[in-house]
């Protein structure tokens, strides 16, 4: 298959240098990181140990065995950080709470010296006229949570509501955007079925109950946001909707893609705006022997208002619903066995995933016809490839460029189409620790090396600091 974006890696074309210039002035742009990728101190001040901590010391688990112990050191670099990022000229930067920072164990008093240190980098971002968007739960479940049961269990839920609560109370005065999950797909699919993302459990049953207790968790704490917000606060969600098509026209291939969309993306869409779950996922899943932990009144609490809906983007899947041989079957990105991922040939990035920007035009466009009334931002999108310092000390990362650029392009393309999408952050500020891909793989618009953590603003760094210039010139 081929198409006008079609590129070869090694021949990136020279980014298109217009792409700001389509976004009316008040558009939103944004760097985005998270705490437990980017912060380091892992044990200092009070914090005890999540789950990434845990699972991160499991031989294998991480390639190069690396963990997150030092990582960026954000923590004690943050001042510097603050001014990297307002240098970008960005208008927001999204950053998540290290909930065992902020309550060791998770449950019971706040740690001061925690909560301290973002009320520090709020101050920070604000006095550099740069907005602070809160991600409260970007995977750092503290471990003594996932000791009682982790997110399989029902009152993990309660207690993230409870954790809302606290950064609510410290921040909520000056912070007024709110995300609650980050992909909740990555921390019960990863996390409890393949066993590729902490706590590595692999029970398919666990990570559908993860997945309504995760949804629920968003519902309750949701509601807890609203009601101690000392003044009015937008709060959504982020998802990585998987943008599953079929690998050919055929009843098969199309029945796998909508199967995958049911597992990677509407299992979490219709409960959340709709108020209940997909009935082709709940019957596949009842075919299986799987019951989603449901009680009364669970529904109404998920399908809370949501003032936006966060999209993560980085690549589409292509299903099919054929085996080319027994061995090819395989559990893939949708959690269920029988749905065969198939590439297309077109050029991937260091992570493998193929670059396909159209796929985030689609996915943007189906969302605000399937779920209308919502207003979307891209709250991730990046690319990973290997790019290290040259003899001068610059990083040319041309590959990445490019993919901003096309990427960038592909999201006014869906404004064009009538999507209502008001924000786009790029992932990430920084190369960081890539979750079981350690240190390996580097995502930054802005380079760090990790023995001396020094930063360098990279190409596509710059290219999306005059990106958002021009995209304010109007
Ligand atoms: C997303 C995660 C983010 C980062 C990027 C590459 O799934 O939210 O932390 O790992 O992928």
């Amino acid at each position: 298959m081929t198409t006008s974006l079609d590129r070869s890696s090694a021949s990136a074309p020279e980014p298109r240098s217009d792409a700001g210039s389509r976004f009316p002035v008040d558009f939103l742009w944004g760097v985005a990181t998270s705490a437990y990728q980017i912060e380091g101190a892992a044990f200092e001040d009070g914090r005890t140990a999540s789950i990434w901590d845990t699972f991160s010391r499991v031989p294998g688990a991480v390639f190069g065995g690396d963990n997150g112990d030092v990582a960026c050191d954000h923590y004690h670099r943050m001042p510097e950080d603050v001014d990297l990022i307002a240098g970008l000229g960005v208008d927001s930067y999204r950053f998540s709470l290290s909930w065992p920072r902020i309550q060791p164990g998770g449950r019971g008093a706040v740690n001061q010296r925690g909560i301290a240190f973002y009320d520090r980098l709020v101050d920070r971002l604000l006095e550099r006229g740069v907005l602070p968007w809160v991600t409260l739960y970007h995977w750092d479940l503290p471990q003594e949570l996932e000791d009682a049961g982790g997110w399989p269990a029902r009152d993990t839920a309660h207690r993230f509501a409870d954790f809302a609560e606290i950064a609510m109370n410290r921040l909520g005065d000056r912070v007024r955007w709110w995300t609650t999950l980050n992909e909740p797909w990555c921390s019960a699919v990863l996390g409890y079925d393949t066993g590729r993302h902490a706590p590595g459990r692999q029970d398919f049953g666990d990570s559908m109950a993860a997945v309504h207790h995760l949804l629920l968790g968003h519902g309750l704490a949701t509601q807890r946001l609203r009601e101690a917000a000392p003044e009015p606060i937008q709060v959504g969600i982020t998802l990585n909707t998987a943008h599953a098509l079929p690998a050919t026209d055929t009843d098969a291939d199309r029945a796998a893609a909508r199967r995958a969309d049911g597992f990677g993306t509407r299992i979490y869409t219709d409960p959340l705006v709709l108020g209940s779950y997909p009935t082709d996922v709940v019957d596949e899943l009842s075919a299986r022997g799987v019951h989603l932990p449901v009680q009364h009144g669970d529904l109404s609490v998920i399908a809370q208002p949501l003032d936006f809906l966060g999209v993560n983007y980085y690549t589409s899947h292509y299903f099919s619903g054929t085996a080319e041989d027994d061995s090819a079957v395989e559990a893939t990105a949708d959690g269920v066995a029988l749905t065969r991922l198939v590439p297309q040939g077109y050029p991937v990035t260091a992570m493998d995933w193929e670059i396909t920007p159209f796929g985030l035009t689609g996915m943007l466009t189906r969302l605000g016809a399937d779920y209308p009334g919502i207003p979307l931002y891209v709250t991730e999108n990046g690319a990973a490839f290997d790019d290290q310092p040259d003899q001068d000390g610059e990083v040319q990362d041309a590959e990445r460029t490019a993919y901003f650029a096309e990427h960038i392009e592909a999201v006014a393309a869906a404004r064009d189409a009538g999507a209502d999408v008001r924000g786009y952050f790029a992932w990430s500020l920084l190369d960081n620790f890539e979750w079981s891909y350690g240190y390996d793989k580097r995502f930054g618009i802005v380079h760090v090396d990790y023995e001396t953590q020094k930063r360098t603003v990279k190409q596509s760094g710059r290219w999306f600091r005059d990106n958002i210039r021009r995209s304010r010139q109007g």
